[in-house]
């Protein structure tokens, strides 16, 4: 099949090259330069595993092709996916202005059948918009009579393991109007390899489909804002929340995945998810008391380990130094939207404290947002970019971990004692065994545990 994909992000990318690998001849377009310059390369521009290897093998064979001519990507697919951006407006409504701006392109310059695919993350009513925009500009041309389709296809991958979950989804959604049997067969054709068991492509109506996604997301977030609320009052009551969450976990209808409290939620997708959810909840005249819930623990709980740092050492932290160790939302990934590695840094810097940070991957892409989240090159604010997590450990007082990178999980321990002027570890992922630490004679406060 021929396929456009409008806007080559994280998504547009990973739906792009998986669609070439199955052997449909795919263009992708964006309006950034820089990625296409990246990508036509032989680059990508993000981390995530997998990934490049994919795309070159499909470029090469020339099933996988990048551009900025909108022109050119509207008249190839026949299919044609919007993958674009979706960012919080300034009441927390999702933003469509990219959305409805590929829509308009493709109405602008279709001459035949296309189907038009909303894969990014938008509103229920959002087919509606994106069919009211392409239907406008093909009347403005007296084109009005143009048959074309919209369709809600939603996209569940998590980042840094997104080639996974594309081509070995849990379950594909596709929303199309009551009828459209065209569309809904053109959309199960291509998904087909990718779901051998067809029960896991669920076809819907479009609203649902649409619904379904902020569902989705929103239950995820609250699983972990749930569980980041009992962790504080675990460590209250001087409980173990890692023994609480496999207690209850094993109940398979409760189930231990995706239950971890930690740092808070990142990310490009849940922080904003949630506020868009409550927007929504609230145009419908049924505001929802839980989103607020969610989004007040989470903001919360990304001051936790700051918290816990001013509890041990006050809150003027001049003269002090700390390694951190991840600065990435979560692991495998460059991202840094919304991490919760940005609030730490912000108060440890606040309160005059010097920071030696290290990342596998996100140390560049963090000194980017960084240095407008503090208005200062990172360095001027005091926070250094080590090359590795040794590197960073060199005379700091104190460890605090925010990403649960792999290569973390076993430390030389007797060296971390040794370097860590004060033995002190700040851990936001619970790593570690609290009784393992105290052996080596480090200091070690986590998440809802017994220090
Ligand atoms: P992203 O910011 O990484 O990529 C979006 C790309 O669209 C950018 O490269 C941008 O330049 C491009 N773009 C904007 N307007 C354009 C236009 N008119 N024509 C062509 N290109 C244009 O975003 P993302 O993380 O891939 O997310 C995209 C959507 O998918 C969002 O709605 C998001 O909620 C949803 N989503 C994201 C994830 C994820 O893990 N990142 C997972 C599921 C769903
Ligand atoms: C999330 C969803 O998991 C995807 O299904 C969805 O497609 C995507 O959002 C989206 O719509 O963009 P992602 O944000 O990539 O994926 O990453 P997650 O693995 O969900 O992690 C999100 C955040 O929650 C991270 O900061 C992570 O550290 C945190 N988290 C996750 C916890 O604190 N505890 C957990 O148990 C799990």
């Amino acid at each position: 099949m021929k396929i456009t994909v409008i806007g080559t992000g994280y998504v547009g990318l990973v739906t792009g090259a998986c669609l070439a690998e199955m052997g449909n001849h795919v263009l992708c377009l964006d309006v950034d330069p820089r990625k296409i310059e990246i990508l036509l390369g032989g680059g990508i521009p993000i981390h995530e595993p997998g990934l490049l290897e994919i795309v070159r093998r499909n470029a090469q064979a020339g099933r996988l092709e990048f551009t900025t001519d909108i022109p050119r990507s509207v008249a190839h697919g026949t299919l044609q996916f919007i993958a674009v951006g979706t960012p919080p407006d300034e009441d927390g409504s999702a933003d469509l202005q990219y959305v409805l701006a590929a829509a308009r392109n493709i109405g602008r310059l279709m001459t035949d059948y296309k189907v038009v695919i909303d894969k990014s993350t938008v509103p229920v009513g959002t087919a509606d918009k994106v069919r009211a925009a392409v239907r406008d500009e093909l009347e403005r041309r007296g084109l009005g009579d143009t048959a074309f389709s919209v369709v809600s296809n939603p996209e569940f991958l998590k980042e840094g393991a997104a080639v996974a979950d594309f081509t070995r989804p849990d379950r594909v959604v596709v929303g199309v109007d009551d009828g459209d049997d065209r569309a809904a067969m053109l959309m199960r054709s291509l998904y087909a390899p990718f779901v051998r068991n067809r029960d896991r492509l669920l076809v819907m109506d479009i609203k649902s489909a649409e619904f379904t996604k902020y569902a989705a997301n929103a239950m995820l977030a609250t699983r972990i804002s749930f569980m980041n609320e009992l962790s504080r009052l675990a460590e209250r009551l001087g409980a173990d929340i890692e023994a609480v969450r496999i207690g209850i976990g094993s109940d398979p209808r409760i189930g231990t995945h995706f239950l971890y409290a930690g740092a808070g939620y990142g990310g490009s997708c849940f922080p904003k998810d949630v506020k868009a959810l409550a927007r929504t909840a609230a145009e419908a005249g049924l505001p929802s008391q839980m989103m607020g819930a969610v989004e007040a623990v989470n903001e919360a709980q990304k001051l936790v380990l700051a918290a816990k740092v001013v509890a041990a050492y006050g809150e003027d932290l001049r003269g002090r130094t700390f390694a951190v160790w991840g600065l990435a939302f979560k692991p495998n990934t460059d991202d840094m939207r919304e991490a919760p590695s940005r609030v730490l840094l912000a108060e440890l810097v606040r309160r005059g404290a010097r920071v030696q940070a290290y990342d596998p991957v996100a140390a560049e892409e963090a000194a980017r947002v960084l240095a407008l989240d503090l208005g200062q090159h990172p360095a001027q604010a005091g926070i250094h970019f080590a090359a590795s997590a040794q590197e960073a450990l060199a005379g700091a007082d104190a460890l605090v971990i925010v990403t649960e990178w792999k290569e973390f999980r076993t430390p030389d321990f007797e060296q971390l004692a040794a370097r860590l002027a004060d033995r002190r570890v700040f851990d936001g992922r619970n790593l570690y065994e609290p009784a393992m630490m105290k052996s080596f004679g480090l200091r070690y406060e986590s998440i809802g545990r017994p220090a």
